[in-house]
């Protein structure tokens, strides 16, 4: 893996097809990504990969959405779910379009929504960062940004119960793999 031209491309695609503020957001993740890759043990061009690439198909709506999730052998649950399909999307171009192959990256990408039972520690990074970044702005925000000074489980299981509790709230369709996330990291204190 040519990592150089990778984060150039990457780099590239960001500045070039984000909106302003999802650009604004995806380099929050970066960095806060790189932080907290340095804090808790994480390759650092693994965690500025998966943070520059997370968010780069949020933008795909209705009919682009649901032909990119069939020709990609998506399943069904994720048709009209732009939030759900996203990063399940971006890994996949990830490595068709920008060459990598590094599972983990892959990993932390696809999983970066819902989280899930038994994550790697890169993972877990991508995951919190998204979730904490400098711009983000949402109830509890505080509370994650908090328990991810604690600990990276922490903030991850913080981050995981507040998406579980505003989801069931707005009856809104709730993956099971941020139950399960939720669950083993519970179980693992
Ligand atoms: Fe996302
Ligand atoms: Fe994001």
């Amino acid at each position: 893996m040519e990592t150089g031209s990778i984060l150039e491309r990457l780099m590239s695609s960001v500045m070039t097809e984000l909106s302003d503020k999802r650009r604004v957001h995806t380099l929050g993740v970066r960095d806060t990504a790189l932080a907290l890759a340095d804090r808790y043990g994480a390759d650092p061009e693994k965690a500025e990969i998966a943070a520059l690439a997370h968010d780069l198909y949020r933008g795909l709506r209705g009919e682009e959405l649901n032909k990119t999730v069939k020709e990609l052998g998506l399943l069904d649950k994720y048709l009209d779910n732009p939030n759900l399909a996203h990063g399940k999307i971006a890994a996949i171009m990830l490595e068709k379009k920008y060459g990598v192959e590094d599972r983990e990256i892959l990993d932390a990408v696809a999983y970066h929504t819902t989280g899930r039972a038994g994550m790697s520690t890169l993972e877990k990074v991508v995951f919190l960062a998204d979730a904490i970044e400098p711009g983000r702005n949402y109830p509890g925000v505080e509370e994650v940004r908090e328990a991810a000074e604690k600990g990276l489980d922490e903030g991850c299981l913080r981050s995981m119960l507040g998406t579980i509790e505003h989801v069931q709230d707005q009856g809104a369709y709730l993956d099971e793999d941020t139950i399960e996330a939720a669950e083993f990291l519970k179980e693992n204190k």
